[in-house]
């Protein structure tokens, strides 16, 4: 949500902070600027849209500005215009702010810097903080000077201990052209370390093909960079030292590859991310499994009581998939809740309660939150995550990795498969603590391994999903339905077409259609159904009926060698067979084809959908 991009250095900045934001647009799309030191003075260059637009209205020449900051932006104080985008320069024109996060007091201190006389050009909450840092600047002696401290970085530090919310800012002063200052609280801010260089960004992505080494800054810590080397203190000015860090990922990881859209290669990557996610952690031979960071945890977890899993989206659904495991595998109670309501809800969290925050980002300000609830009422916190060394990864007491590299399209996909990949070990292995022999258990193993293998086979199928797309394009409502182990795949299929297609859909345990839903079906309203092996095929075959005599067009998604399926439905998509348990995996794939191609029929920009961000740090 947002994405900030700064360069110091010896090479231009312009170019650099372009690629950054490129690299970073799956971020926010819906504006974009730069801002170069140049001339003793701040060159502001900004626009409304994408990338694509802000290029093209770059018109100053870049030679000899090694300094500069740029953002690209997802709205939320004030529409995504050009007055609106980002850098916000001050009322002196002497400070130039990227942002991302929410100034949530800014009301306040825009009343009041404007009963000092200070005048605003936009609606975003990001002028106040760079207004109020101009103005802490310009009335430095006025409030007793700064002693030996860089005046520029004093008055970045008073204005950040005044505005409550989250932050991740880079900032620049026209009167220090080689000082780039980067501050942050509840907004993800990198420090990439290069050779003479430096890149400050919301995301690594933006810093690999300068450099791997790199320092987090947690909450509430700032670094001062200039052109001889950086320092980092918190925002109260205490000094501290930072580790430098090895990024984890490649610029191959996070390129298109011959790949006409991030999310086609991310499908794609399924067989090779889940390998990599449960590699070396699957036991075949003594049926365990190793989750080696929440090692130091498994006895509580074993004796858990009530687990709690907490996640926004997608990674919701995955933990609904995790509630039935855990459930089925583990006998422990679970229950899962969207991050938004879990903290507001006053949740019961007893002796035994263990909260578990899945996020494919570790960043996202819902599911944070849940976590800081469920910290301050004495829980355990444990965390399923992909980005190593995220907010949450490190808020959380210990937590187990996906381990699938970078996922760059809007819409999750290899992000779900890992995540339920997870807490199927997960389930495993707290059973066999609990109850399940050995030799179940690695039965379960071996299933589990099968399980790339078995997705790489539905892959094949996805020029016949796009002719199904295609037979339904003009269709403008869809129902997914399953049950048990599907009804959460059901409710992530209707996600998935809604998000890149912009098709309403419905998902829903099967048996609750005739509750409502049923009444929508008619003239050949598709209703996408999840009819694999299990206890409740014979109950989802009666839903399939029910469908079809009010005149729904039926696309079963059933298991290999399932003949009898055939003539009840219009489209069949099939699937290997494996365990109840696991074939969410397996059936959550062909949805995603199905709204992939959806969005391509129709047109659309599959890897940033209309009004979304990847990683939404708002709550
Ligand atoms: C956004 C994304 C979704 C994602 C959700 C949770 O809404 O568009 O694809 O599932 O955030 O993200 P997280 O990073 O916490 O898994």
């Amino acid at each position: 949500m947002c994405g900030i991009v700064a360069y110091l250095g010896r090479k231009a900045a312009q170019p650099i902070l372009i690629e950054g934001l490129k690299r970073l647009e799956y971020r926010g799309y819906d504006s974009a600027g730069i801002a170069l030191l140049k001339n003793g003075g701040i060159c502001v260059q900004k626009t409304s849209g994408r990338i694509s637009a802000l290029e093209q209205i770059l018109n100053v020449p870049t030679s000899g500005d090694v300094l500069g900051i740029g953002h690209t932006r997802w709205a939320t104080h004030g529409e995504p215009n050009t007055v609106n985008a980002h850098p916000h320069t001050d009322y002196t024109g002497k400070i130039a702010v990227v942002h991302n996060g929410i100034i949530e007091n800014y009301s306040t201190l825009k009343t009041w810097l404007k009963s000092e006389g200070v005048a605003f050009a936009s609606q975003t909450d990001t002028e106040v903080l760079s207004n109020l840092i101009g103005y802490l600047y310009d009335h430095i002696e006025a409030s007793g000077g700064c002693g030996n401290q860089n005046p520029f970085e004093w008055a970045v530090q008073q204005a950040l201990q005044k505005v409550h919310g989250t932050f991740g800012v880079a900032i620049v002063c026209s009167d220090y052209p080689d000082l780039l200052i980067g501050a942050k609280r509840g907004s993800p801010l990198i420090l990439g370390v290069g050779d003479g260089e430096y890149v400050l960004a919301s995301d690594a992505a933006a810093i690999v093909e300068h450099t791997t080494r790199a320092i987090y800054l947690a909450d509430n810590e700032m670094v001062t960079v200039n052109s001889d080397g950086f320092y980092t203190k918190t925002v109260n000015n205490v000094v501290i030292a930072k580790d430098l860090k090895e990024i984890e990922f490649s610029l191959e990881q996070i390129e298109l590859g011959g790949y006409p859209h991030h999310m086609l290669k991310e499908i794609f990557e399924q067989p090779d991310s889940l390998s990599t996610c449960m590699g070396g952690r699957l036991d075949r031979q003594w049926g365990k499994i190793k989750l080696g960071g929440i090692a130091d945890s498994l006895r509580e977890l074993t004796q858990a009581k009530h687990v709690i899993f907490t996640a926004c989206g997608t990674a919701f659904h995955a933990g609904l998939v995790g509630e039935f495991l855990l459930e089925h595998l583990a006998r422990i109670p679970a229950e899962t809740e969207y991050a938004s309501e879990f903290r507001y809800r006053n949740p019961i969290i007893g002796d035994g309660t263990i909260v578990v925050a899945i996020s494919q980002s570790g960043e996202t300000a819902d599911t944070l939150a849940a976590v800081e609830q469920a910290k301050e009422r004495g829980a355990k916190v444990l965390g399923i995550v992909n980005v190593v060394g995220s907010t949450i990864a490190r808020s959380t007491d210990a937590g187990i990795y996906l381990h699938v590299g970078p996922e760059i399209g809007v819409a999750s996909t290899k992000a779900f498969t890992a995540q339920v990949a997870v807490l199927s070990m997960l389930a495993i292995e707290l059973g066999r603590r609990r109850h399940l022999s050995s030799d179940d258990a690695a039965r379960y193993i071996d299933e589990l391994a099968q399980i790339p293998e078995k997705i790489g086979a539905i892959l094949q199928q996805s020029d016949h999903i796009r002719e199904i797309a295609a037979a339904n394009i003009d269709k403008e409502n869809w129902l997914f339905l399953g049950r048990g182990f599907n009804y959460p795949v059901a409710l992530e299929g209707a996600l998935k077409l809604k998000e890149i297609s912009y098709i309403h859909a419905e998902g829903l345990p099967a048996a609750e259609m005739k509750h409502g839903p049923i009444a929508l079906i008619a003239d050949g309203m598709p209703a996408v159904f999840l009819a694999t092996t299990g206890p409740q095929y014979d109950k989802i075959i009666g839903n399939i009926e029910e469908v079809r005599a009010r005149g729904g067009r039926i696309i079963v998604v059933a298991t290999e060698g399932n003949a009898e399926i055939e003539e009840r439905a219009d489209h069949l998509i099939t699937i290997p067979e494996a365990p109840e348990l696991f074939q969410p995996m397996l059936s959550v794939i062909p949805l995603q084809l199905l709204a992939y191609h959806a969005a391509v029929l129709r047109g659309h920009d599959v890897d940033k959908p209309r009004n979304l961000a990847k990683s939404v740090t708002v709550e």
